[in-house]
């Protein structure tokens, strides 16, 4: 398809005037710039001398280049890579035209520069010489670009840090939120406070396996580190090379057992504190006497030092106030400070702390919890629980970055085959990052302008390696890169793209996942209708599948199949030599799949499956996660719903299958009622009479009705209120339920 035009005689502009952006080839620049004028001709580049003014140079701007044969950093004289500084475009944009034998890119300093040849580099690693003749003008769509690496609950080294930061540059990102304290650990060296780095940067052994497992184990072996203020200041200039500013976290007053085991002073209560070796939320927090005032100032004092960025992160996120309460000491504090209710007490740390921050000139961001109780104007609200905070603040003229969890959590699994590596939970793929936007809808317009930007999240509690890291993180860094940066997205047409920097990473050895061919079977029931699969997929995609042991067959574009058998389906995908993981479904048809199913109460969008069908479509639920097509999720509230037959059906048994993952809130239901009638006017109630509850994380209840019924009622009641003491604590639980199984 590409021409090699060795007289390109004419100028760039005049060549690409009559250019046609929708029609362009992508050149696979990732994230997709602004605009590409392009006519699709070659020039007779296929070697790039670059010449850049020392006062613009960093030496990422070789290690863009590396391993590129035909690149060379020369004299001005000799360079056909020039760079020109205009004044008047903003610090980020930039324009980057490949002429017949010249490229040259505009922008207003040295971060303009950076992307300018950072799009060049793509360019060359993904498309190759010679060059296409071009016109790229290029800006980011928000200003906030964000990843953020939790190195507490597993550590990385200052070399691995620097690999992330090598990602995150390429792909334009430009702030790096660094976790840096927890519960598990403390990661970074203060001075004044020694046992933070003797004691509180290890924990004496690790949970392994998933945290909802019963019973839990452990694996016995200390673990720990932390990285030195000289190797902090390393980072943060690396990153500062890069155009990334380092946002450090600073966890307070909740996620603080490291610092508890280091200082117990520190806490309310005459105990020995340990650094957690478990994940979670833990009751252990600040006690907001006057050595912890001290201890965090002395902190902050150092963190200021290391962090020359204006924003210092304080955390905020997930503390309980049972020690509060039980401490005669808080309950005096409250008295004299004249505040209401241990919810103040959590305000009173975010404000003191926030005063103190901004007294030296920085401020700060906290996770949404922190608006609960007032702030300061100039502090920034980090919506993780949903968007539902960020909304609020950005109403209150406060600085927003999204991150909400429904999308921008990466250590969530991203696909649905069931040999992923083990993951906290959740399901995030690919395209719902991509096609993500972090500006809610529902904001005012004139609210719009306090939305920053947004940010990937990646704990690492599942995650204890790089190459695993590389994993979860750099596929969906991607299409969030573009889900930031690009004022106009195309998701298969990024599939394109991706696929190639995909293959470039592959190359290097980096442990890239690809799952862009992995199957997400919409399936459709609860209609009264037999049951229809179909997929999306994108274009090209060819979908073969094989029944029980029978032979492979090609799956019918012409529409959705029927499922009219019970039995194991086997669906495989992939276009090229390129193949997504096989998609194994068990069709099970009762008496179920063949209802009309009505629900009270739709589940929450976040985890609303195929629609409510899921719950009467022959297909179990992963036994091992929630999320997917199948679970339906209900926020805080019950599953109550009806099933109807044309005609009298008899009925001997409803099953039902439940999740329970207590460390992502999800609980099995208080109570499970059956009704049946046959008019649909007069119904007959059977109570569940046995205990609801599991050794493992799927839950089945059998419920005999031996009947004849047209109708059966169904209500599921949600467990309710999160005790005290475990993760969530106050907050109603979620209810996962699938399948309803009717015999
Ligand atoms: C968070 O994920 N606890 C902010």
């Amino acid at each position: 398809m590409h021409k090699l035009l060795t007289l390109v005689l004419l100028t760039v502009s005049s060549v690409l005037s009559a250019a046609i952006s929708d029609t362009v080839p992508n050149y696979n620049i990732i994230p997709r710039p602004n605009t590409i004028l392009s006519n699709d001709f070659r020039s007779s580049i296929d070697a790039l001398n670059i010449y850049i003014d020392n006062s613009y140079y960093t030496p990422y701007l070789k290690k863009l280049f590396e391993g590129i044969d035909n690149v060379k950093w020369t004299k001005k004289e000799d360079a056909n890579v020039v760079f020109e500084p205009i004044e008047s475009l903003d610090h980020e944009s930039y324009t980057l035209s490949i002429g017949s034998d010249k490229v040259s890119i505009k922008a207003n300093g040295s971060t303009g520069l950076q992307y300018g040849l950072t799009t060049l580099a793509q360019i060359v690693q993904n498309d190759g010489w010679p060059l296409p003749v071009l016109l790229i003008s290029d800006s980011p769509k928000y200003e906030y670009r964000g990843m953020h690496l939790d190195v507490v609950r597993h550590f990385f080294s200052v070399d691995e840090v620097k690999k992330y930061l090598d990602f995150m540059a390429y792909y334009k990102f430009n702030k790096f939120h660094w976790h840096l304290t927890d519960d598990q650990g403390w990661r970074i060296e203060i001075k004044k406070y020694p046992k933070l780095q003797e004691v509180a940067a290890y924990r004496k052994e690790t949970l392994i396996g998933h945290y909802n497992d019963v019973p839990q184990k452990y694996d016995g072996k200390r673990y720990g580190g932390y990285y030195t203020q000289d190797q902090i200041k390393e980072i943060v200039q690396y990153a500062a090379d890069r155009h990334i500013t380092v946002i450090p976290e600073i966890e307070l007053p909740g996620h603080v057992k490291a610092a508890l085991a280091a200082y117990p002073e520190l806490g309310c209560e005459d105990k020995k504190y340990e650094t957690a070796t478990t994940w979670g939320v833990f009751e252990d927090v600040l006690c907001p006497n006057a050595f912890t005032f001290e201890f965090l100032e002395g902190v902050m004092d150092e963190v200021i030092q290391l962090f020359p960025g204006k924003y210092i992160h304080v955390g905020g996120d997930e503390c309980p106030r049972d020690a509060w309460k039980r401490s005669a000491f808080c309950q005096e504090f409250m008295r004299r400070h004249n505040i209401e209710n241990e919810a103040g007490i959590q305000s009173y740390f975010i404000q003191r702390i926030e005063q103190y921050i901004n007294s030296k000139g920085k401020q700060i961001i906290g996770w949404d919890e922190i608006l609960e109780g007032g702030l300061a104007d100039n502090a920034t609200v980090m919506s993780w629980r949903g968007t539902e905070g960020g909304i609020q603040a950005a109403r209150m003229d406060h600085n927003v970055i999204m991150t909400p969890g429904s999308h921008c959590y990466f250590d969530y699994y991203q696909s649905e085959s069931p040999d992923e590596p083990i993951a906290i939970g959740g399901y995030i793929p690919l395209e719902k990052v991509y096609k993500w936007d972090p500006t809610p809808t529902e904001l005012e317009d004139n609210k719009k302008r306090f939305i920053l930007g947004g940010q990937a999240n990646l704990w690492t509690e599942y995650i204890a390696t790089f190459s695993h890291l590389e994993y979860m993180a750099y596929a969906r860094a991607m299409a969030m890169s573009e889900a930031l940066w690009s004022k106009s997205k195309d998701y298969l047409q990024f599939l394109d793209r991706f696929e190639k920097h995909n293959d470039f990473w592959r190359v290097k050895g980096v442990n890239i996942a690809f799952h862009a061919y992995d199957l997400k079977p919409v399936v459709q029931a609860g209609d009264g209708l037999p049951i229809r699969l179909s997929f999306e997929v994108p274009y090209g995609t060819k979908v073969a599948y094989q029944f029980n042991d029978g032979k492979v067959k090609p799956f019918s574009k012409d529409g959705p199949m029927i499922i009219s058998q019970s039995g194991k389906y086997i669906f495989s995908a992939g276009k090229g030599d390129r193949h997504g993981n096989p998609l194994k479904i068990n069709f099970n048809l009762h008496k179920g799949t063949k209802a009309k199913l009505k629900l009270r109460d739709m589940p929450s969008v976040k985890y609303a499956g195929n629609g409510p069908g899921s719950l009467v479509n022959g297909v179990l639920g992963s036994d091992n996660k929630y999320g997917g097509t199948e679970w339906l999720g209900f926020e805080g509230k019950d599953c109550e719903g009806l099933l109807g037959w044309d005609d009298i059906e008899k009925i001997k048994y409803v099953t039902f299958r439940f999740f329970n993952g207590i460390g992502q809130w999800i609980y099995l239901p208080k109570a499970v009622e059956v009704s049946y009638s046959k008019d649909g006017l007069n119904y007959k109630t059977i109570q569940y009479k046995g205990d609801i509850e599991t050794s493992s994380k799927v839950a089945t209840i059998k419920v005999p009705v031996k009947a004849k019924a047209k109708y059966l009622k169904f209500k599921i009641t949600n467990y309710g209120e999160i005790p005290s003491g475990a993760q969530g604590a106050g907050y109603r639980a979620w209810l996962f339920v699938d399948e309803i199984v009717v015999e």
